[in-house]
């Protein structure tokens, strides 16, 4: 869906919901990640790339101090509160995570709010449909009421939202990326000095595509392994006397770490750090982005064996997909499930798409979802 029909969309629905317009209608991307896994709150260095899919929040200010959440996915219930009720967990569910951005405004929006939204993001998938969520209803509310905020800052108050207002204790790629990222690129992120690279990534120009699987398999991020990773990495980060494992040089310098586990999540960071300046160097240059392809599944390696995040539809779709002709693949996101990406040449794409398929059904596992990636824009108003 274009922007325009999105836009109509969510007016249409926002209308009929609350019996008026929206002041204005905003739309954010989800992501995929090209390299840099896990890396982010460990100080380090990430590449996404902007999703075409989007999340639509139609916005209206009220005068009554509620705040009401609507969803066209959801069961079409509309959760309600007070803007005084507001607290970390309340409301919970898909809501928490808008009112978690409003929370972070809270005295600007003492009159309430009313917000639907629409996405077409996949929801799990481990493509940041929860930030392209807290990131259309950010950049809204900084044009309704705080336009004095940067994108910059919208990316930290998204964050909020996801670590202190819903709980899910996760680094800054995915709020980054929907917000920052621009069509035709990839962004490079120095998650520490907040510095940004736009870096060209035309893969229809050099016959490639990006193709993502989602092998339908959920992941959440609020519970479990998630966190279990980023404590394992702040403690191999304290035993080794640095602030983040961004500070680590090289792989040599984990000697001093004694505990196995702990050297491997920690060794996962060091590689994935320097891949992802590998692969940025092999995009800036006048080289092949081909030559990406075994980065990418050194990354899924790495995340399978050091980090242990991977599952066996994520490293079934890996293998197939290289066997059937791609140049690279590897699972995506925060893991323990979610999507794949695979980098092909055009014309092998349909090939490599069946070989997954076939090898899925083939183990049993679900038929998975496919798509092109074409690197879209960042968020935006789109009425
Ligand atoms: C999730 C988190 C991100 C990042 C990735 C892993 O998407 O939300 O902050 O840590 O996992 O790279």
């Amino acid at each position: 869906m274009n922007d325009v029909e999105a836009a109509a969309r969510a007016v249409a629905a926002f209308t009929e919901r609350f019996g008026g317009a929206p002041e204005g209608v905003w739309a954010a991307p989800g992501r995929v990640n090209v390299i840099g896994e896990h890396t982010d709150y460990n100080d380090g260095y990430v590449l996404p790339v902007a999703l075409p899919h989007t999340t639509r929040a139609a916005v209206a200010r009220r005068a009554d101090g509620r705040l009401a959440f609507a969803s066209l996915q959801g069961d079409g219930d509309v959760v309600e509160l007070a803007v005084a009720e507001l607290a970390p967990g309340q409301p919970s569910g898909w809501a928490g995570y808008p009112a978690g951005v409003v929370d972070g405004l809270r005295e600007r929006l003492a009159g309430g709010v009313s917000v639907l939204v629409d996405t077409d993001v996949p929801v799990g998938a481990g493509l940041s449909s929860s930030a392209a969520l807290t990131c259309s209803v950010a950049l809204a509310l900084r044009d309704l009421v705080a336009p004095e905020l940067t994108r910059a800052d919208l990316v930290d108050l998204a964050r909020r939202s996801e670590n202190d207002f819903v709980g899910a204790p996760t680094g800054i790629l995915d709020q980054s990326a929907s917000l920052l990222c621009t069509a035709g690129h990839a962004l490079f992120l120095d998650t520490r000095e907040k510095r940004t690279e736009q870096v060209p990534l035309d893969m229809a120009a050099a016959g490639l595509e990006l193709l993502v699987v989602d092998t339908g398999t959920s992941h959440t991020h609020a519970d479990g392994g998630y966190g279990d990773r980023r404590r394992e990495c702040e403690e191999a980060a304290a035993r080794l006397g640095v602030p983040a494992l961004r500070d680590v040089a090289d792989v040599a310098s984990l000697a001093a770490l004694d505990d196995e586990v702990l050297l491997r999540r920690a060794r996962h960071i060091v590689t994935e750090n320097a891949r992802v300046l590998q692969v940025v160097e092999i995009l800036r240059g006048a080289g092949d982005p081909r030559e990406i392809g075994p980065v990418l599944v050194a990354g899924h390696e790495s995340l399978r064996d050091d980090f242990e995040i991977s599952t066996v539809e994520l490293d079934a779709c890996v293998a197939a997909a290289v066997g059937a002709g791609a140049h690279g693949a590897r699972m995506v996101g925060g893991g323990f499930g979610g999507s794949a990406v695979v980098l092909v040449d055009r014309d092998r794409a349909p090939a490599v798409a069946d070989a997954v398929r076939e090898r899925f059904d083939r183990e049993g596992f679900a038929e998975p979802r496919t798509f092109d990636v074409v690197p879209s824009a960042g968020a935006r108003r789109i009425a």
